[in-house]
C-alpha cells in the first residue's frame, strides 16, 4: 500500500471529475473454485485499489461528492473467522490506514444507497465483470442483474481512465519490480529451452518465481512450441530441437503492478536461416515502435508503421509483394500479425480493460477500427507522458488462416501464397517489452535487458 495521501489526492480528483452523485467502488469478493471454502487466489479490484488501497475481500468505498463525505464499508470479521483467519484489522482501522473517518457494515452502506436513491441522487458504479458484483448491485439498487451489468457510469468510467492512464512516480517504482520479476522468469525460460524439456516444467519454473517474488503471474503464462497459436495455455509439449518456443509471461507485485514480455528463442540454442530472417524482422518491428513512440502521436499510427515495416521484410523474403503501403491499408499483413501493436499496461495486464475498451484505447478522434487484425488493437489514441503501454509485435504462419485466407482469395496482390504454403510448419515469433512514454519519446521499464537481438539470443543459451 502506498502512503494514505496518494489515496487521498486521487479520491479528491475523483470527485471533482465526475462532479456530483455518490460514487460506489466494489471490491472483490473471494472467488471459489471447486466446492465453497477452496477459493482462487484472492485478487483484489485494480480500481478500488487505486482509490483504497486495502486487500481484503468483501470491501466497498463510497465516496459521496455531494456532502464531501468518504466512507469504507465492509462486514468485521467474528470469532467463529477469526479462529481461522487470525487476528485482522477492523473496518473502521481499515479506513483510517487510507485517510477515511467514515466506516460501517454493508447493511449501513445498502441504506445509505438506498435514500440516496429515494432523493433521485445520481449513484455512479464501475462496469462489473464477476457475476457476484451484478448481483450485489442488483440487490443495493433493487434492479434486474441485466440492468445492474448495463447502467454503470460512464462519466466514473472516463474519470478513472483519466487518472489511471497516467502512472504517477510511486507506480512507475512498482512497474520497476515487476520488469525484474519478468527479467528474472525470461532469463530463466530461455535457459531452460532445450529439446527434451517438457514446456510445463518451464512453465512451473516462471510462475514459481512470479510467486517468491511478488504475489502471482499478470495473467496465465503461454509458453509454447506453438507459437503460432496466439493465447495457447496449453504446456503439454515436449521442446523438440529446430522449433521455436514462444513465452509470454509476467509478473504482479505485492501492490499488484503487472510486466508483461514475450521471447521467442531457438530450442537447442541457434537459430536456423529461416527463422533468424524472420525474427530480425520482428525485432526491426519492435525497435521501431520505440523509435516513433511519443507524447502526441496515435498508437494506431505507431501500430499501423509497425506493420508497414513488417510487410516491407516479409516482401524481402518473397512472402508478400506490391506497393506495402497499399498492403497495409488493405489489411494483407494481417495474415502474418492478426493482432494490435499493444495495450495499456499497469495494475491489470490489460489496463482497465474490464472499464471498456472504447474509453480506455480510443476516443472522439481514434475510434477502434472494424478491420480484421487492426480490430483486435486495444489502443488506438494518442499517446501522452506517462503512460505505460506494451510493445508487441508478431509474425506468425497459422495453417489454417492461411487457408482459409487463401480459399476466400484474399489479398491475393499483395500475398505470395505459393512461398507463404512452405512455412506452415514455422509456428510463430513474438517479442514484447512494456514502455513508458516520456517527455519527449518512450522507454522500456526497469534497467535489466531481457536478451532480445537473435545474437543476444544465441549469446545467452550458449552461457547460461
Ligand atoms: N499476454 C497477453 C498479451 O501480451 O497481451
Ligand atoms: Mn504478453
Ligand atoms: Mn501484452
Amino acid at each position: 500500500m502506498f502512503n494514505k495521501d496518494i489515496y487521498i489526492k486521487r479520491r479528491e480528483t475523483l470527485k471533482k471529475e465526475v462532479g456530483n452523485g455518490i460514487i460506489l467502488i466494489l471490491g472483490n469478493l473471494e472467488a471459489s473454485r471447486n466446492y465453497p471454502d477452496n477459493t482462487f487466489k484472492y485478487r483484489q479490484d485494480s480500481s478500488f485499489l487505486y482509490y483504497f488501497g486495502q486487500q481484503r475481500d468483501g470491501l466497498v468505498g463510497v465516496i459521496d461528492i455531494d456532502n464531501d463525505k468518504e466512507y469504507l464499508f465492509g462486514n468485521d470479521i467474528d470469532i467463529d473467522d477469526l479462529i481461522w483467519y487470525g487476528p485482522v484489522d477492523n473496518v473502521a482501522a481499515l479506513a483510517m490506514q487510507v485517510g477515511i473517518t467514515r466506516s460501517g457494515s454493508i447493511k449501513q452502506m445498502a441504506s445509505l444507497i438506498d435514500s440516496a436513491q429515494k432523493s433521485g441522487r445520481a449513484i455512479h458504479y464501475l462496469p462489473v465483470y464477476r457475476a457476484e458484483q451484478a448481483l450485489q448491485i442488483a440487490e443495493w439498487l433493487g434492479i434486474s442483474v441485466a440492468d445492474a451489468k448495463a447502467q454503470h457510469s460512464v462519466e466514473l468510467i472516463k474519470a478513472v481512465v483519466k487518472m489511471r492512464s497516467v502512472k504517477q512516480p510511486e507506480e512507475i517504482a512498482e512497474l520497476e519490480k515487476a520488469a525484474h520479476i519478468g527479467y528474472l522468469m525470461h532469463t530463466t525460460a530461455i535457459s531452460s529451452c532445450k529439446p527434451g524439456v517438457e514446456e510445463q516444467h518451464i512453465a512451473g519454473l516462471l510462475e514459481g518465481i512470479a510467486m517468491a517474488n511478488g504475489c502471482d503471474v499478470s495473467f496465465e503464462t503461454i509458453l509454447t512450441q506453438h507459437g503460432e497459436i496466439m493465447h495457447n495455455h496449453s504446456h503439454l509439449n515436449t521442446l523438440e530441437s529446430g522449433r521455436l518456443m514462444l513465452v509470454d509471461a509476467g509478473g504482479e507485485t505485492h501492490s499488484n503492478y503487472c510486466s508483461d514480455n514475450t521471447r521467442t528463442c531457438p530450442v537447442g540454442g541457434k537459430f536456423s536461416t529461416r527463422q533468424k530472417e524472420i525474427y530480425d524482422i520482428v525485432v526491426k518491428c519492435h525497435d521501431h515502435a520505440l523509435a516513433i513512440a511519443k507524447p502526441g502521436i496515435k498508437w494506431l499510427d505507431v501500430h499501423l508503421e509497425v506493420c508497414k515495416i513488417l510487410a516491407g521484410g516479409l516482401k524481402d523474403l518473397g512472402l508478400m509483394k506490391g506497393n506495402i503501403d497499399d498492403a497495409v491499408a488493405a489489411g494483407a499483413h494481417a495474415l502474418f500479425m492478426p493482432h494490435g501493436l499493444g495495450h495499456m499496461m499497469g495494475m491489470d495486464v490489460h489496463d482497465m480493460e474490464g472499464l471498456g475498451q472504447k474509453y480506455v484505447g480510443f476516443d472522439d478522434e481514434v475510434q477502434p477500427s472494424t478491420q480484421f487484425g487492426t480490430n483486435c488493437l486495444r489502443l488506438g489514441r494518442r499517446l501522452q507522458k506517462g503512460f505505460v503501454v506494451t510493445d508487441e509485435p508478431g509474425c506468425y504462419f497459422i495453417p489454417a488462416l492461411i487457408d482459409q485466407f487463401r480459399a476466400k482469395g484474399l489479398h491475393t496482390d499483395f500475398i505470395n501464397y505459393d512461398k507463404v504454403e512452405q512455412y506452415k510448419d514455422f509456428g510463430g515469433i513474438r517479442l514484447e517489452d512494456d514502455i513508458i512514454i516520456t517527455d519527449s519519446g518512450c522507454q522500456i521499464i526497469g534497467n535489466e535487458r531481457i536478451p532480445l537481438t537473435s545474437e543476444e539470443v544465441e549469446s545467452f543459451m550458449i552461457n547460461n
